[in-house]
């Protein structure tokens, strides 16, 4: 994975720096260019030379020196960057990347960048479960940076606990396993939409379905994972947003509609995952409904249909995906509804199984495409179909 890519790895000052020399080793043989770029307080540690020997690369160590490789300016490295790993990084290191700094080149650098950044931190037990510290990783970690966790056992500074820098093998073959280094859905712009609506019937009530959002929150995360700029438009989830994609929140099928006409010019791939209300209560009613001895009949009228109106408006290179879910005659209502509304595939379910469609943690669907070609997947994680259905997508590309 890590086979001719270029890797920024990062040093801070902490005596845990004289491990990176062993990481830049490892990801070296793995077949990836490495260059480092050491903070001031790493150079007290160790010298940029035994980096330069073990990458064969220059080393950067100032924002201000004379830059030998790059005539470029000092984002280059930001740029040429497939992953950066910063390890160690201290408590104040982070502390600075969370605030936004870029005082130096690996802030500096790290502001720059929009490649998949991986931080090792590394300090003292009480240093790093400090509410402040602790802070300023979930907040980096809400951003889409990936955090490995570090070890516990004996410390520098003469402690017990939690706070050692993992083993350099153990980091590489983090970044190896979590860092989809396949990104190849940059530059692609994602809208995906998720959840069940909420059709108000009064303050209190509402009609709902019992859509989780599980099956669009995996693609948005996969999307984004994979190099994408996403926007998930969700309907009311208890799901928390996958870190890293731009969650705009809704609850009526009204609503769901005027964000996607918003954010829908941009996107060039657009999943609709959402299960959206057909019906609203005609006229809501502003006090709760009191009961009493007749019966209450609610007057139901259409909703706009979102992906309808999307597949009408469909500019070139852009792609439709949409759900369908079923109980009945699952392919020939599909095929229906991917000509109906336009789209470039449609992914059916059958909602009567119990490991499959709504509030599952699996689904089974089949795939149908505008060329008559069905294409049936077998039953597996939201998650692992995310990638799957993504694949196919960029295929359609
Ligand atoms: O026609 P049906 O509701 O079964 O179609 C399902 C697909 O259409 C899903 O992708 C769903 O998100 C979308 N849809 C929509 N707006 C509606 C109803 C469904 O975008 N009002």
């Amino acid at each position: 994975m890590l086979k001719d890519k270029n890797v920024i790895l990062g040093v801070t000052g902490g005596i845990a720096a004289y491990k990176s020399v062993e990481i830049a080793s490892r990801l070296r043989k793995a077949g990836a260019s490495v260059h480092v770029i050491m903070t001031a307080g790493a150079q007290n540690f160790i010298t940029p030379l035994t980096f330069r020997e073990i990458t064969g690369n220059p080393v950067t160590t100032t924002m201000w020196g004379e830059i030998t490789n790059y005539n470029v300016e000092h984002i280059a490295l930001a740029q040429l960057a497939d992953v950066i790993i910063v390890a160690p990084a201290t408590a104040n290191f982070i502390a600075k990347a969370a605030m936004g700094m870029a005082d130096d080149m690996l802030t500096t650098t790290l502001l720059a960048t929009k490649a998949p950044i991986f931080f090792a931190p590394a300090m003292n037990t009480n240093m790093y479960e400090n509410s402040l510290t602790q802070g300023n990783i979930q907040k980096l970690v809400d951003l889409g940076w990936h955090f490995i966790p570090p070890a516990t056992g004996h410390l520098a500074c003469g402690t017990e606990g939690k706070g050692r820098m993992p083993e350099p093998a153990e980091i590489v073959a983090f970044v190896e396993e979590n860092s989809a280094m396949s990104l190849d859905m940059t530059g692609h712009k994602v809208l995906v939409t998720a959840a069940g609506t909420y059709e108000p019937i009064d303050p209190v009530r509402y009609i709902g379905n019992r859509s989780s959002g599980k099956m669009g929150y995996a693609i948005a995360e996969a999307a984004q994972k994979r190099g994408a700029e996403v926007v998930l438009v969700s309907g009311p989830s208890a799901l928390k947003a996958p870190a890293g994609v731009k969650l705009i929140k809704v609850e009526t099928a009204a609503q769901m509609r005027d964000a996607v006409m918003d954010n829908c010019q941009q996107a060039d791939i657009i999943i609709k995952a959402a299960a959206v209300a057909d019906y609203r209560v005609q006229e809501v009613s502003e006090h709760k409904i009191k009961k009493n001895d007749q019966e209450l009949v609610l007057v139901l009228e259409k909703n706009p249909d979102i992906l309808k109106e999307l597949g009408a408006k469909k500019r070139a290179g852009q792609l439709l995906v949409g759900f369908a879910a079923e109980t009945q005659n699952l392919l020939e209502y599909a095929k229906d509804k991917l000509e109906k509304k336009n789209l470039d595939m449609i992914v059916a379910n059958d909602v009567s199984r119990k490991d499959a469609g709504f509030n599952t943690d699996t689904n089974l669907v089949k795939l149908l495409y505008r060329n008559g070609t069905v294409d049936e997947l077998p039953l597996m994680s939201k998650h692992l179909l995310a990638d799957e259905l993504l694949n196919r997508v960029l295929r359609l590309k």
